[in-house]
């Protein structure tokens, strides 16, 4: 790696991340069907029908896998918490069994020197609740207040940071207007109802944890760069839309508590009733503001119905996702987000990362674009910082390779290599040139 801690204001923090389904293994501990199970059951939506049910066997494993976090001289570690483990049928009942699970993991974390970064949702709605209607149903800002209640009550008392939802964005339009991941709807009706209703729950887990006396509470937001393909007027209004139903959408909605008018030509006939009147709901004040960032699209006008635009092939290198690497999007990102949403609020990059056609050869696993890919986006982290961003942290997305969701098991995020038949875990060379460059 091109840089040690000396490289960073003091204080400054790093960290991996990981999410409950990509890892824990659902088919264990007692854990309820989610929406993930059938998306995935169902042909044609994720690679081989492949599901969390085993995934990396985290639940069985974790001791081992938080001695490789501390062992890599990392500071944190953002984990999620699983709806339907601490609530198989998503309200009523707990499995007493899937809050122990978070309990032992707080502690582990803590008796190993390790920051636990809560995120209270990443993906995994209970079936039941999908039933319902999901995220299209207004209750589910309740439903998941109460979901909160529940697991904070047992560990809120030792997080370092929690935020409720990971990425809106991926719930909201992903999921529900280009169907690719759970629900797999392609609805824009369901979307505006998804994307409004992810803030409230967003807001009504922030306010509950707020009457649980907890501290440190933000959001966790994904962005990618808009980058227009040509410089037409309509090339620029195409691109500035993409941004404003992939980043601004929810950036104002909770710190500027509005939403961008180019999105809303398309939202507004399709909103849930009341909406304006849910603002100081979804905005209520935050202690800090998270960036998720891994690539930019190139956005082309089209002619079809709103929102009009396609994203197009660029020329940059790619990874195995096939995403372009472009590193001056974290830049852009951070002091932008600063300068027009954030100010002074305490702004941490809570995933970067980048997936690789990782090989085991003679135990060792040679990753040198996952060094680079990490050094060219600190990189631009310090440049940010040196440009007045209060950037105070760096999570790596991710420790373990994973269930990469509708990609499955096939490409590679982690600093940690898995074998998925032995579940043998290898660290990279990437987890050894982070580990001196820590330590
Ligand atoms: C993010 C998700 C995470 C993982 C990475 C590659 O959008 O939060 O679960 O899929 O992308």
């Amino acid at each position: 790696m091109q840089f040690t801690r000396q490289d960073f204001p003091q204080g400054f923090l790093f960290g991996t991340a990981t999410s409950a389904y990509q890892i824990e293994g659902h088919a264990f501990g007692g854990a309820g069907q989610t929406h993930w199970d059938t998306f995935a059951a169902t042909p044609g939506n994720v690679v081989r029908a492949e599901n969390g049910a085993v995934a990396c066997d985290h639940y069985n494993r974790m001791d081992a896998d938080l001695d490789l976090i501390a062992a890599a001289g990392l500071d944190c570690y953002r984990f999620s918490t699983s709806w339907a483990r601490v609530l198989p049928e998503g309200r009523g009942p707990v499995n007493q069994a899937g809050l122990d699970f978070y309990d032992r993991l707080a502690d582990g974390l803590l008796e190993r020197g390790l920051k636990p970064c809560a995120t209270l949702y990443h993906w995994e709605l209970p079936s039941p609740l999908a039933d319902l209607g999901g995220w299209t149903n207004p209750d589910i800002a309740n439903w998941f207040a109460d979901f909160t209640e529940t697991i904070m009550s047992r560990i809120g008392d030792r997080m370092y940071s929690t935020a409720p939802i990971n990425e809106p964005w991926c719930v909201g339009w992903l999921s529900h207007f280009m169907g690719l991941h759970a629900p797999g709807l392609r609805n824009i009706r369901a979307t505006a109802r998804a994307m409004h209703h992810v803030l409230l729950a967003h807001g009504r887990a922030i306010e509950t944890m707020r009457g649980l006396g907890m501290t440190n509470l933000g959001g966790v937001f994904n962005m990618e760069w808009a980058n227009p393909v040509d410089d037409t007027p309509e090339a620029r209004a195409a691109a500035d839309l993409y941004d404003g139903y992939y980043n601004r959408f929810f950036l104002s909605g909770v710190f500027h508590k509005t939403y961008p008018d180019n999105v809303m030509e398309g939202f507004a006939p399709h909103m849930p009733k009341g909406w304006e009147n849910d603002f100081d709901i979804i905005g209520t004040p935050l202690d800090w503001c998270g960036v998720n960032y891994y690539t930019r699209k190139n956005i082309a006008p089209n002619s079809g119905p709103w929102p009009s635009l396609d994203e197009v092939d660029g020329p940059l290198p790619k990874t195995q996702v096939g995403w372009e690497i472009y590193p001056e999007g974290l830049y852009n990102f951070l002091t932008r987000t600063a300068r027009e949403y954030t100010g002074d609020l305490p702004l941490h990059v809570t995933e970067n990362g980048m997936a690789n056609a990782d090989v085991l050869v003679d135990g060792r696993v040679d990753d040198a674009a996952r060094i680079a890919y990490l050094d060219s986006h600190l990189a631009q982290v310090r440049k940010a910082i040196a440009d007045g961003a209060p950037v105070k942290s760096y999570f790596i997305w991710s420790l373990l390779d994973n269930y990469e969701w509708s990609l499955g098991y096939d490409k590679r995020f982690g600093l940690v290599h898995v074998d998925f038949d032995t579940l043998a875990r290898t660290p990279k060379t990437s987890y050894h040139a982070l580990q001196n460059a820590l330590t």
